[in-house]
């Protein structure tokens, strides 16, 4: 089995992650605005940042996957993905994202990024400050972990990158490569 790591990136979290999976696994990486074809490889580690639900470059990479390719997607977004609503939540905006079709021979894992809110351009800072002022509407009741996560962290440096968090990717990575001797 022959399996490559691509990424999507904006800040850099997400190739933080891609970076550290390719040196643990030895598998070649490439960041999804280069990516030519994936034709020659059996699986692929597809790791993108979460921005409004979405999976940074997925619509772009999406073109190139061929019919028999094994995914495995890992979501690096600023909720605490050991809250397992908000990796429902997560999951749910996904679904939206990846056809249906791909569902079957996805694996998700989901890890955690960082912001650095005076690194934004200037179209994140605005959707940023307006998502902030329609949550501060919300009553404490009814916001979700991760709408606080946000307010919490609101124009401030954040990072939570934890490469511990790679571990379950790699377990499977190598098993399946073994699967192949
Ligand atoms: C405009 C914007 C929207 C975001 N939307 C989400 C989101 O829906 N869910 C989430 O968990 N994190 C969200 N984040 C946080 C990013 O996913 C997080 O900063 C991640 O580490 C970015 O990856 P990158 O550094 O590789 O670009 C958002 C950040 C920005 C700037």
């Amino acid at each position: 089995m022959k399996g490559i790591i691509v990424y999507g990136s904006q800040y850099g979290t997400t190739k933080q992650y891609a970076k550290e999976l390719s040196k643990q696994t030895g598998l070649p990486i490439e960041n999804e605005q280069n990516l030519v074809t994936i034709d020659h490889y059996d699986f692929v580690v597809y790791l993108g940042g979460l921005y409004a639900g979405g999976l940074k470059g997925f619509k772009n990479f999406q073109k190139k996957i061929h019919s028999n390719i094994k995914l495995m997607i890992g979501t690096v977004g600023l909720a605490d993905v050991t809250d397992e609503k908000n990796i429902q939540n997560i999951r749910q905006s996904l679904k939206h994202q990846i056809p249906q079709s791909l569902w079957h021979s996805i694996t998700i894992y989901h890890l955690r990024g960082g912001i650095d809110y005076s690194k934004l351009n200037l179209k994140h800072k605005t959707m940023m400050s307006l998502l902030y002022k329609m949550l501060k509407k919300k009553s404490r009741e009814n916001m979700s972990a991760e709408d606080l996560a946000m307010i919490e962290t609101y124009h401030k440096q954040v990072n939570f990158v934890d490469f511990e968090m790679l571990k379950p990717i790699i377990k499977d990575i190598k098993n399946m490569i073994k699967e192949d001797l």
